[in-house]
Formats: C-alpha cells, structure tokens, sequence
C-alpha cells in the first residue's frame, strides 16, 4: 500500500484553514493510503517559547485530528519528538543540501515578514521536514499551497541521494494539493495563519464560532444595495462549505440586494457549525481525557518507530555510517 504523511504544528488553535487545507484532505487519504499522521512539536518549537503552551497545543491538534474522524487503527498517528531518529536523518540529509536551498524555504520567509526572530531552527526547517517525508517512505504528501515548496525540497533531496548512492535509497515523494482550499482565506481575505492572526478556529464554543464570524471584513454596502459575491470574503468562505445549490442561492440573494452581510455571515455560520457539530463534541471529549490522547500517540509512535528504524539503517549503511 503507497503512503500517505502529513504533520501540523501544534503552534496555536487548529483553523479552519488548518481543517479544509489539510485535515480533511488527509483524512480522505487514509481510505486508500497506509496514513502517517503526526503533530509537528519539533517544528513548533522554532516559534513556541512557552513549554505549557507546547503541549496544550499538542493535546488540542492531536484532539482535533482524531474528533475529524482520524482512526488510529488505521493511520499511524504520533508526536513528532517521540522519533527523535528524525534528527539524525535530518543531519544526514543536511550534508547533503547546499546553504543556497535552506534560505529559499518558506518558513525562513514567513518569519521574516511577520517580524519574528529567525533561529537557526527556522533556517533548517525544511531538512527536517525533508527528514519527516523520507523517514517514513512517504508516497503523498496532503498539504495546503504554502507547504508546496517544503515538499518538492524533500524531493530534490530524495532524488539527489538516489542519484548519488542508488534509485531505491529514499522514495521521491509527491505532494497533494486541492486547488479549491489550497488558500483558504481569513477574516481579512488573506490567507488564514495564525501567524497573521486572521484565524476562525474550528473547536471552540458555538457562540465563539459565531462571534468570530461575525467579524469578517466585508465593504460597507447597505442591506438594501447589491452585493458582489465574487470579491467578498464572506462568501469566498461560504463557497468552501456549501454544495451547489447553497452556493447558487446565496449568490442570488447577493445579487438581488436586500440582504445585510449579517445575513450572510450568518448563514455561513449555519452551515460551518452544521459540519463540524459533531466533531466539537468528539473534541470535548477528548479533550475532557488526554490520558486515552497520550495512548493513542504512544501506540502510534511504536508503529511509527518500526519503520523509522528500517529507513535510517539502510540510509546510514548507503552513506557509510556502518
Ligand atoms: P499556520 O499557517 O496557521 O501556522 P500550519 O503551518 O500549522 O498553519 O499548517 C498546517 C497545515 O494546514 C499545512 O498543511 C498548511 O498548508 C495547511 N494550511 C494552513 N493554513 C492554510 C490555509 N489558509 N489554507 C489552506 N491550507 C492551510
Ligand atoms: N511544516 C508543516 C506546516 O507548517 C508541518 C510539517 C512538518 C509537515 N513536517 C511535515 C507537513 C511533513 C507535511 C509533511 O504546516
């Protein structure tokens, strides 16, 4: 069975961008694909400084990943640090990556425009993210467009070692994007991230939900005028839930005036809260009992390890580190 990987940071509440960019895509892979899944602390720790903050943000993604319908019988799930062999690989694919390649990488760019300090963690990044991918012979890697480039550096990198030491040293990976939620816009229109705190997160209270909604920006039609569904992000948002009918009915009702954007946000609102009502409550749940998390992840680090082990002996042994 081909493999599927993703990982998210546990930096911050799961977004909406965070569900219909990656998490849902993933979990529609884990029919077809042997899933491993894993919440990305080593990364986080490159921006996260408050250790209380680390692992209550781990808690929430890994509750989030299972309340979306995750099934750890299925998917290997576990926590990044519980590998730590993901730093060797990633040391090894380092003295294999030119300086040039660790300054191209997106998240060295997003720090540097969001203002945020950038730590030699930041710079390497994308190797041990490459390390993350080849670690676990990955064949797909589900992900939103800005996490394109971080995987076509772990693909460089694959076929550079292939190249260099034999075609089945590491598998080259492919990366899955979907075009309609690659860029999910936030309560500003630009893209959702929780470094630019323009964020809707996916579990907190429905009042909350709504509250959030209620503040996304739109121009300053009255109720009776015409409205533009094309430019405004209300219905940007409202086009990724809804089903075609949805869509075609609001579309009119902007078109027809007479509808305030109150209206709008909170139709869009029925239908997020629609979605994701069940899962809030498996959240509450798992949130209410992080021992059965911790069990979850421990048994999925067991697995994980297993093949962790396989790739790095054969990496270390074509290199010579036997
Ligand atoms: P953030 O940018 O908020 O820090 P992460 O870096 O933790 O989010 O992203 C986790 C996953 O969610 C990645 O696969 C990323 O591409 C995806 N993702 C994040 N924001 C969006 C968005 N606005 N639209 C689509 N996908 C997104
Ligand atoms: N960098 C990814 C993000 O911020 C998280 C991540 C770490 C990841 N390692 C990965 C994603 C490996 C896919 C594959 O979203």
């Amino acid at each position: 069975m081909q493999r599927a990987l993703t990982g998210i940071q546990p930096s911050g509440q799961v977004h909406l961008g965070n569900y219909m960019g990656m998490i849902r895509p993933a979990l529609e892979l884990q029919e077809q694909y042997a899933g491993y899944y894993f919440i990305a602390d080593y990364h986080a720790l490159t921006t996260v400084r408050d250790p209380e903050f680390l692992r209550r943000s781990s808690l929430e993604a890994a509750a989030s990943f299972l309340a979306c319908g995750l099934d750890p019988e299925r998917v290997v799930f576990f926590r990044q640090s519980a590998i730590p062999e993901v730093c060797e690989l990633a040391w090894i694919l380092a003295c294999f990556t030119s300086e040039g390649t660790l300054f191209r990488g997106h998240a060295v760019k997003a720090a540097q425009q969001g203002g945020l300090e950038i730590n030699a963690g930041t710079v390497f990044y994308p190797i041990l993210m490459s390390a993350d991918i080849l670690l676990y012979d990955t064949n797909v890697v589900p992900v939103g467009e800005d996490q394109r480039q971080h995987v076509e550096i772990a693909r460089d990198m694959a076929q550079r070692l292939n190249h260099r030491f034999g075609d089945d040293t590491l598998v080259v990976p492919e990366v899955s994007i979907k075009k309609e939620v690659g860029v999910v816009p936030g309560l500003d229109g630009e893209k959702m991230s929780k470094s630019y705190g323009n964020t809707i997160p996916v579990f907190s209270t429905r009042k909350k939900l709504r509250k959030t909604m209620m503040k996304i920006v739109t121009d300053s039609k009255t109720m009776e005028e015409a409205k533009d569904p094309d430019t405004d992000n209300v219905f940007a948002l409202y086009k990724l839930f809804g089903n075609a009918d949805q869509i075609a009915e609001l579309r009119n009702r902007y078109e027809a005036g007479g509808m305030g954007y109150g209206h709008a946000k909170q139709a869009l609102f029925e239908i997020v809260d629609d979605e994701i009502a069940e899962a809030r409550d498996r959240y509450e749940q798992l949130m209410a009992n992080p021992g059965r998390i911790e069990e979850i992840l421990a048994a999925g680090a067991v697995r994980a390890r297993a093949q962790a082990d396989k790739t790095l002996t054969r990496v270390r042994s074509r290199v010579g580190l036997t």
